[in-house]
This record gives structure tokens, C-alpha cells and sequence, in this order.
């Protein structure tokens, strides 16, 4: 079984994707970690040497070659990642898709903490965070829902939880 976790940064895909694999035994893979580690620089970098279109290059190329490499996996997607080519129908095709949709204003709280090394928003000012991530979610959230299953309240729902409503797609 392939899982692919799609939703904005600051979703939590990462911490949850690694948990889940953890606990269902199955690897886990983070899109963005592999790009660096190919690459052999930060995404911030990847954007500024080589440019967005580049990175989103690279990024459907490492998906496509993760799903050719391996059938059991969780896959952590970049916020991103479903919403360029045709990644999103590419990845149900093969998988599972998982939108974490998680509360803006929870989104808002981790980005505040952690956005330096996340080049689309190094330039925005803390007071415009809010209203970026609300419209870029709206602009993104046509492919989002495209999503087999989705999780509201990423939050504050339990591991059992979020594992029962995957299989269960
Ligand atoms: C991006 C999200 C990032 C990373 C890149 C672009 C996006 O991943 O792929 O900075 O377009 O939303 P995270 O969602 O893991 O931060």
C-alpha cells in the first residue's frame, strides 16, 4: 500500500507520516528530504540557484521514481507537490492520497515558528502570514480535495484514528 500525505506546509505531513509508518511498519519517505539529499542543497538554495520550475521538476521525477522503486510506503508530499503536472491523478493512481486539512489558524502557529528555510514565504511579513496562507490554500485547494480521504482536525485526532480512516478509504 501506497500512502501519500498532500496538504499545505505547516500541515504536519511530515510528524504524522512518520508516526503512521512507524506504526504500520511501513517505510517512510519525505519528497523534499530526497530532492536535498539528490541535489546536494536546501530547497531555499535549490529555488534560488535553479529556480522554482526546476524544483518542481525534480520534485514529480523523485515521485515517479519512489512509486517505480516501491509498492509499501508513506510518502510525505511537499505542500506543493499535488498541485503541479499531473502529480495529483499520478499519485491516485498509485496510492492513497491523504489531504491534511489542517485549521489555518494551526497552519499559521507552526509557520510563524518555522518558515526561514520554506522559500515561498521568507518574504512575508509575520502580520501578512494569515491572509497568504488563506489565499494560497484557496488557490491550492481544488487539488487538495481531489484527495481520497481527508482529515479534518489533524489536531486533535488520535493515531488509531487517523489509521482506521485510511484504511478504511
Ligand atoms: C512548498 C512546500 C515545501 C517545499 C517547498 C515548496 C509549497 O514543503 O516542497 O518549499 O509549494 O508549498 P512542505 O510542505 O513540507 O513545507
Amino acid at each position: 500500500m501506497r500512502i501519500f500525505l498532500i496538504g499545505f506546509m505547516g500541515a504536519g505531513k511530515t510528524h504524522w507520516g512518520k508516526q503512521v509508518a512507524n506504526r504500520m511498519g511501513l517505510p517512510f519517505h519525505d519528497l523534499d528530504e530526497l530532492i536535498v539529499a539528490q541535489e546536494g542543497k536546501s530547497i531555499a538554495d535549490i529555488f534560488t540557484d535553479n529556480g522554482e520550475e526546476y524544483f518542481r521538476l525534480a520534485e514529480k521525477q523523485m515521485l515517479e521514481e519512489l512509486v517505480e522503486r516501491e509498492d509499501s510506503m508513506i510518502i510525505s508530499c511537499g505542500g506543493g507537490t499535488p498541485c503541479f503536472f499531473n502529480n495529483i491523478d499520478f499519485m491516485k493512481r498509485y496510492g492513497i492520497v491523504v489531504w491534511l486539512n489542517t485549521h489555518v489558524e494551526v497552519i499559521l502557529q507552526r509557520l510563524l515558528k518555522e518558515r526561514m528555510h520554506r522559500p515561498l514565504l521568507k518574504d512575508i511579513k509575520d502580520e501578512d502570514l494569515r491572509n497568504h496562507i488563506i489565499r494560497k490554500l484557496n488557490e491550492r485547494r481544488m487539488y487538495y480535495e481531489q484527495a481520497d480521504v481527508i482529515i479534518d482536525k489533524e489536531d486533535s485526532i488520535s493515531m488509531n484514528d487517523f489509521i482506521q480512516t485510511v484504511l478504511h478509504a
